[in-house]
């Protein structure tokens, strides 16, 4: 695989291997030197057109501790202002001497094009677009549910085969739901989207999952449950149910979470709107994994920049030159 996309162009076998990878960095976080350098002379750009500070932050900590060059470029303050196109800008960037591009844009199939478009040669990462995928979002969330329903061990090799996961929110505008269902699905998870139906898009019927309108009759038999942000900047009018009714039916509060069985995480992609879908009881819990997906996260875009970028080191040779 040349360019990350969407996690729907991941195989079983893929993600599999994405995940185990992310293990053995996992590792090397824990050692002494942290650095490897496997990318040493690669260069990676991080294009980001939309606001973010886990994915934008997560991606340049795995850049810099796989040992490549990194260029930080944000639209906001950029030549993007000035009316320059995503073409010109790629293209700008590439003359600079970049290998990899990895893209945050508001519409949707933006890094598709990037990709395919012929506009540069450069290796593409998807760090969401609009409504659409969040790939590494979806893979990170399947790191750390296979390590707390499995073990970090016992999980080498594993799929998430039999585990029943729970989405519950804002599903039309989420590009997390989107993609955990395309690859939980292909890892073998069962998934059911909570939703209020205004919040369902049109098609979910066709997704590879179950559809309910009632947190509280699936909570009791889930092994996950993802709470996702309500994207109230992607929304154009007032959305129906108003805020406090959305808390009342989809919000995740200490009663409810006490439903869920003992051995299973609340998950959160992060920013959390606190008090909406999720109570601070509930966040600040031991149950939920909303930090160590964060931390996750590094380990998971280390392992897909690794992949894809295909260092010329073991994954777990240590660093030579330097220490974080
Ligand atoms: N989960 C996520 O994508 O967060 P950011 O928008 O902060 O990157």
């Amino acid at each position: 695989m040349r360019h990350l996309i969407s996690a729907a162009d991941l195989s079983r076998d893929d993600a599999v291997l994405i995940l185990d990878t992310a293990e053995e960095m996992a590792r090397v976080a824990d050692r002494p030197i942290k650095k490897l350098p496997a990318l040493r002379g690669r260069t990676v750009v991080n294009l980001f057109f939309e606001d973010s500070t886990r994915t934008r932050i997560s991606f340049e900590a795995a850049e810099k501790r796989l040992s490549a060059d990194v260029i930080n470029f944000a639209a906001k303050g950029s030549s993007v202002s000035k009316g320059e196109s995503l073409k010109d800008t790629a293209q700008t960037l590439e003359a600079m001497g970049v290998d990899a591009v990895v893209i945050r844009h508001g519409a949707s199939g933006a890094p598709y094009n990037l990709a395919t478009s012929g506009w540069i040669d450069a290796a593409v990462i998807n760090a969401g677009d609009g409504t659409h995928q969040h790939p590494t979002q979806a893979l990170l969330d399947a790191f750390t549910m296979r390590r707390r329903l499995i073990g970090p061990d016992a999980g080498l090799g594993q799929d998430l085969g039999g585990k029943r996961i729970t989405i519950v929110g804002d599903v039309l505008h989420s590009r997390v739901a989107r993609s955990n269902v395309d690859l939980l699905h292909t890892l073998g998870a069962e998934v059911t989207l909570v939703a209020p139906p205004t919040l369902v898009p049109v098609g979910v019927e066709n997704w590879p999952c179950e559809v309910s309108y009632s947190l509280d009759q699936v909570l009791a038999k889930s092994d996950a449950v993802m709470m996702l942000r309500v994207q109230r900047e992607r929304m154009n009018a007032a959305f129906f149910p108003t805020e406090r009714e959305y808390a009342r039916r989809y919000g995740l509060d200490g009663e409810r979470m006490a439903k869920m069985p003992e051995h299973a995480i609340v998950m959160h992609p992060g920013p959390m709107v606190r008090g909406m879908e999720i109570t601070a009881e509930v966040a600040d819990s031991e149950r939920c994994t909303a930090i160590e997906q964060v931390a996750g996260g590094v380990h998971t875009r280390m392992a897909v920049l690794y992949l894809l970028l295909g260092g010329n080191e073991p994954a777990g040779a240590p660093a030579t030159r330097t220490e974080e």
